[in-house]
């Protein structure tokens, strides 16, 4: 019976898979109500010889199972060592990285060469004295033409076939109070017109902004695009003043003496008007494509203010005198960079775009 008991628990001890099985093992037989602590105590109520050889057998038993734990125990505790080492050794291995690697780079943005050109524009004459301002690319008929002197059938108001004006279908809300038909302002001279109502000369201004004219498109046109209004008014300004800052302007643009050209032109809100050549960025003057082997490239509208557009804004012409010029931006960005196609800049063709 004592016999059948050892090799119960022996076996038990065997399947034992955690510590604390062991010690539970431990309580039940060895413990102090143990089945062979109990045993053990029963001993004294034996007959003397019987008592001998249960006793000896029972304390032989009794080793044996110390042993066994004893073992067993050592067993589990290494085990429990190797799984830990080995996990860590796992972990290890896979969240290994080599710190000497180099890292990946941000993707960092930059500005749009047009971007660029106007922060550059703005920059030269803010130091000739002009304060860059702004107007809103929804306008209205007042200020796109009728405070410019454009008269009611000029061509360039009619919305289909010749005309370049993009009007708006439906009144949308807009900020400012708006007198005629809403449409997208076709030049930057209503900027002129909003100026002049509210401030009184003499004043220096630059507005560089979008403008849309409903155009086929082109390597040269585009529907929308930019353009820099100046203007300038004082008691007494001359050509020679517009000329003297033109030529100043474009002489810190290109960072080289550039040559100008004003021939007569007409536009309704200057009289006289020019249109303003400079010579050719790309040949020197000496003829290429660019300039239709002229040496010579046309660059922008300009003139002395008419006294309509000062009455307009109920400015005293008799008192006032001025000029005003549109440079088209995208054409002067594409001298100086040298582009052939002035899609290119509404494209978003990375490309094109990553080389600025
Ligand atoms: N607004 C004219 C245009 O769009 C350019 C211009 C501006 C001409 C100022 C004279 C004075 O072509």
């Amino acid at each position: 019976m004592l016999k059948q008991l050892q090799k119960n628990i022996i076996a038990e001890i065997e399947k034992a898979s955690e510590l604390d099985e062991l010690d539970k093992i431990y309580k039940r037989y060895l413990g102090r109500n143990g089945e062979l602590t109990l045993f053990f105590r029963s001993l004294k109520d034996l007959p003397e010889e019987e008592r001998k050889i249960k006793g000896r057998l029972a304390n032989e038993i009794k080793e044996k199972i110390k042993n066994a734990l004893e073992e067993k125990s050592k067993k589990l505790q290494d085990s429990k060592k190797e799984d830990l080492t080995s996990s860590t050794e796992g972990k290890l291995k896979k969240e290994w990285f080599d710190i000497t690697a180099p890292g990946e780079k941000f993707k960092l943005g930059h500005l749009h060469p047009l971007t660029l050109i106007k922060r550059e524009i703005i920059d030269i004459f803010q130091h000739m004295g002009f304060s860059p301002v702004e107007g809103p690319e929804i306008e209205d008929e007042w200020h796109n033409f009728d405070a410019l002197n454009i008269q009611k059938d000029h061509p360039a108001r009619d919305a289909l076939s010749l005309g370049k004006t993009l009007y708006l279908k439906e009144e949308i809300p807009v900020k400012q109070k708006t007198k005629g038909k809403l449409l997208l302002r076709t030049h930057t001279s209503s900027v002129q017109i909003r100026y002049m109502e509210k401030n009184n000369p003499p004043f220096k201004i630059i507005a560089v902004g979008k403008i849309f004219r409903a155009e086929a498109t082109d390597a040269s046109h585009e529907i929308n695009f930019y353009q820099v209004e100046g203007l300038m008014v004082d008691e007494n300004v001359s050509v020679s003043n517009f000329k003297a800052i033109i030529q100043e302007f474009f002489k810190r643009f290109f960072k080289k003496p550039v040559k100008i050209r004003l021939r007569p032109s007409y536009f309704p809100f200057t009289e006289p008007s020019f249109e303003v050549d400079i010579s050719c960025i790309v040949c020197q003057g000496k003829g290429c494509s660019v300039c239709k082997n002229t040496g010579w490239v046309e660059i922008m509208g300009a003139g002395m203010v008419h006294p309509y557009v000062f009455n307009s804004v109920k400015l005293n012409p008799k008192f006032w005198n001025g000029f005003a010029f549109g440079i088209g931006m995208d054409r002067l960005t594409m001298m100086k960079y040298k582009i052939n196609d002035i899609r290119l800049f509404y494209s978003g063709d990375l490309r094109f775009l990553n080389q600025f």
